[in-house]
């Protein structure tokens, strides 16, 4: 037995040793942290927050950010509104197109007390809500979609069309609320001042949108912004009345790297194991591969390349240099960076818990079908999140 096999078999049980890995770990002081961080930001821009709980799928996790003062929440998925529906969150943004074929999923959210908001980005998907609206004698509160930054859908602000589907709406009996972009190009920045000039453009671009369309006679009270780079670079929101933002509740590597947080602010982490060495190569292997990591390298195209993820001690404690270099299903393969570790198998034998810090906390929160939530005085609990649609 070597020295460190025998101080991981003799040193006393924590409250990590009773969990079966990998596992989906938070930090709970880091998460409440984070969620104190973005609700300061907000209330300092004089605007309310809505947080896209896209990213954990969690009641416990929603309860917190609702207690620091979140004024409704965004889901991305109409089965996201109906569980926290269910625990008793009704105002919710569903912030992904509006599909025809979901307009009864949607109405039947609203006959359940859910005041859902839904969005659209075109004239024929405004059609189709007007038309379902009046065979169902049912009012939808609408918003438009606004491309401030040509990453991905949304109507320009300068754009006929805004004012052609605000007309559809308006003319055809929906409530008109107001206008919302999400300028996800700032996953690709990495400076404040880069990301304090986007979230200027995302800005400016979404009032501009609501101007057009009060101009128009067509009415806009709320105009919501928001992803986690621009929300916390924001250095003025004039205009705007609420702030989205979703993966701040955890951060990850992406963010690290786009440079809104550090590694210690990682709320979200990966227990694995270690169960074998290749010792010539410098490899360790854990149990965590990619089913646990996910697929996500979203570190790849930045600076810092943190392959599968960043290793860390069994207490959080970043390990410098040494990463989750590749990923099999089930296999993870641990590495130093620079050479290989040749005394790899000495420094984590077999058995030895590491955490690992995901690229995409979103993406990784989503193989586990719980979290570990892990107090700082050590108290552990489980909360179920869920999947699908
Ligand atoms: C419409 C919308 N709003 C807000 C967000 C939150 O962005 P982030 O996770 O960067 O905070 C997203 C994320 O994809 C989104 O799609």
């Amino acid at each position: 037995m070597t020295q460190a096999t025998h101080s991981l078999a003799t040193r006393s049980p924590t409250a990590l040793d009773q969990i079966d890995t990998p596992a989906a770990l938070i930090s709970t002081a880091r998460m409440q942290r984070n969620i104190d961080r973005m609700q300061a930001k907000a209330h300092a821009l004089g605007v309310s927050l809505r947080p896209h709980v896209k990213t954990t799928k969690c009641t416990e996790v929603v309860k917190q950010q609702l207690a620091a003062g979140a004024q409704g929440i965004t889901v991305s998925t109409l089965k996201e509104a109906e569980h926290f529906l269910a625990d008793g969150v009704t105002d919710i943004l569903y912030a992904v197109g509006m599909a025809p074929h979901r307009l009864p999923q949607a109405l039947a959210l609203c006959e359940q007390g859910c005041q859902l908001k839904i969005i659209t980005d075109n004239a024929d998907s405004a059609r189709a809500i007007v038309e379902f609206g009046a065979a169902h004698n049912a009012v939808f509160d609408v918003m438009i979609e606004i491309d401030t930054d040509d990453h991905r859908s949304g109507i320009k602000p300068d754009s006929q069309e805004l004012l052609v589907v605000g007309d559809i709406l308006h003319k055809g009996g929906m409530r008109l609320l107001g206008v919302l972009t999400h300028a996800g190009s700032s996953y690709e920045l990495n400076t404040p001042q880069a990301l304090a000039a986007l979230a200027e453009q995302e800005r400016a671009g979404c009032v501009r949108a609501a101007e057009r369309l009060r101009a128009a006679g067509l009415p806009c009270p709320v105009v919501s912004v928001g992803s986690t780079p621009t929300a916390l670079e924001a250095r003025d929101l004039t205009g705007v009345t609420e702030l989205r933002a979703g993966v701040y509740i955890f951060f990850d590597l992406v963010m690290r790297n786009v440079g809104v947080c550090t590694t210690d602010d990682i709320a979200l982490s990966v227990l694995t194991t270690v169960i074998g060495h290749q010792r010539e190569k410098g490899w360790a292997i854990v149990d965590a591969g990619w089913m646990a990591m996910s697929r996500d390298k979203g570190t790849a195209r930045q600076q810092v390349d943190f392959g599968y993820g960043q290793v860390c001690d069994e207490n959080g404690q970043v390990m410098p240099g040494y990463l989750l270099a590749s990923a099999n299903q089930e296999h993870g393969i641990l590495a130093r960076t620079d050479t290989p570790d040749l005394d790899i198998e000495s420094r984590f034998p077999v058995g030895t818990r590491l955490r690992i810090l995901p690229n995409h906390a979103c993406a990784t929160g989503a193989q586990f079908p719980q979290y570990h939530a892990l107090s700082e005085d050590n108290t552990l609990s489980i909360w179920s999140r869920f999947h699908g649609w």
